[in-house]
C-alpha cells in the first residue's frame, strides 16, 4: 500500500505522471468524473486549513466520490485523548483513502504506520507539505513548461515554512536549479535541510535578507508569511512578521517572465495591489491544487 508523507517518496517520474494526469483533467474533466464511483476520502484537520481540506473535497467529488471527516481536534477524539494511531485505525473502518493534518511533526508519518488504508500528509507541523509541493510543481510546470533551469527566489519565513522545505526538496533533484533564500537571519533554512538537501546534492544557493536585490534574478518568486503558530512567543512574532512586503514597487527590477507564487494564507506579505500584475500567479496556483490532488487520489488508489 502507498502513502505520501514526504515528497522524497516520490520519483520524479511518478510526479512527472502526475502533472500529466492533472493536466488531462484539466482538459478534460467529464472523463474523471465518474473514476472515484462508491469511494470514501477522510479528511482529518488538527489544525486550521482552507485551500488543503476543500480542495481534497472538492478532488474527490470531482472524482464523483463523497468525503467525510473532521476540520478540527476539538470536534475529535483526539480531545479525549485519542492517539492518531487508533484515529486512523478507526477511520480506515469507514474510508479508503486519509488526508491528514496535524500540528506534530511526524504525526502522518506515525499514522500510516497503523493504517488500514493510505495516508497522505496534508502538513506537519513546522515539517512537511507534500501536497502544497504538487501543487506548486504543477503551477511551475504550467507556468514555465519545464521544471529544470529556473532561479526560484523563497522569501519570508524559510525556518517553520514547510511549503518551503518541501519544495526545495523536489526541485533539489532537477537540472541546473538555482535557489535564492531571502529571509530574516533567524527565520533562516534549518539547518538538517543545508546538510540534508542543499550540501549533499552541491545546489548552488545563496542566503540573503535582500528582496529587492535578489529581484533581478528570479524566475520564481514563493513567497511565504511569518508562521505565528509555531513562534515560541508573541514578541517574536510581531518583530518580524512584517519583514517583507511585496509591492508593485518592489517589482520594478523584475523580469517580465517572473512567477510569483504564494500558498497562501496570505496575511501582509503580499499587498492587494500585486494581484492584478500579471505575474501574480497564486490563484492559479490555488486551482492547479485541486487538479493535482485529483491525480494524486487516482495513483494511491490505483484507479486507472
Ligand atoms: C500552507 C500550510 O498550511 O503550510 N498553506 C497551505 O496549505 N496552502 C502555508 C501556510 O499556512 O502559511
Amino acid at each position: 500500500m502507498k502513502h505520501l508523507i514526504d515528497i522524497m517518496e516520490l520519483t520524479t517520474e511518478e510526479i512527472d505522471e502526475m502533472i500529466e494526469t492533472a493536466t488531462r483533467i484539466i482538459e478534460s474533466p467529464e472523463e474523471y468524473s465518474e473514476r472515484c464511483r462508491g469511494k470514501k476520502l477522510a479528511t482529518l484537520f488538527f489544525e486550521p486549513s482552507t485551500r488543503t481540506r476543500l480542495s481534497f473535497e472538492a478532488a474527490m467529488y470531482e472524482l464523483g466520490g463523497n468525503v467525510l471527516g473532521f476540520s478540527e481536534a476539538q470536534s475529535s477524539s483526539a480531545a479525549k485523548g485519542e492517539s492518531v494511531a487508533d484515529t486512523v485505525r478507526t477511520v480506515g473502518a469507514y474510508a479508503d483513502i486519509i488526508a491528514m493534518r496535524h500540528p506534530k511533526e511526524g504525526a502522518p508519518l506515525v499514522a500510516a504506520a497503523r493504517s488500514t488504508v493510505p495516508v497522505i500528509n496534508a502538513g506537519d507541523g513546522g515539517h512537511n507539505h507534500p501536497t502544497q509541493t504538487l501543487t506548486d510543481l504543477l503551477t511551475i510546470w504550467r507556468e514555465k513548461g519545464r521544471l529544470h533551469d529556473l532561479t526560484i527566489g523563497f522569501c519570508g519565513d524559510l525556518k517553520f515554512g514547510r511549503t518551503v522545505h518541501s519544495l526545495i526538496g523536489a526541485m533539489s533533484r532537477y537540472e541546473n536549479v538555482k535557489f535564492i533564500l531571502i529571509s530574516p537571519e533567524e527565520l533562516r533554512i534549518p539547518e538538517y535541510l543545508k546538510k540534508e538537501v542543499l550540501d549533499r546534492k552541491n545546489m548552488e544557493y545563496t542566503e540573503t535578507t535582500d528582496l529587492e536585490g535578489a529581484m533581478a534574478d528570479l524566475d520564481i518568486l514563493y513567497m511565504t508569511r511569518v508562521q505565528r503558530e509555531r513562534f515560541f512567543n508573541e514578541q517574536d512574532y510581531i518583530r518580524l512578521k512584517d519583514s517583507y512586503i511585496l509591492t508593485p514597487d518592489k517589482l520594478k527590477n523584475a523580469g517580465e517572465e517572473l512567477s510569483i507564487l504564494h500558498p497562501l494564507p496570505r496575511v501582509n506579505e503580499i499587498s492587494v495591489a500585486v494581484d492584478d500584475d500579471p505575474r501574480a500567479k497564486y490563484f492559479e496556483q490555488v486551482l492547479n491544487g485541486k487538479f493535482i490532488r485529483m491525480a494524486l487520489i487516482l495513483k494511491l488508489l490505483e484507479v486507472k
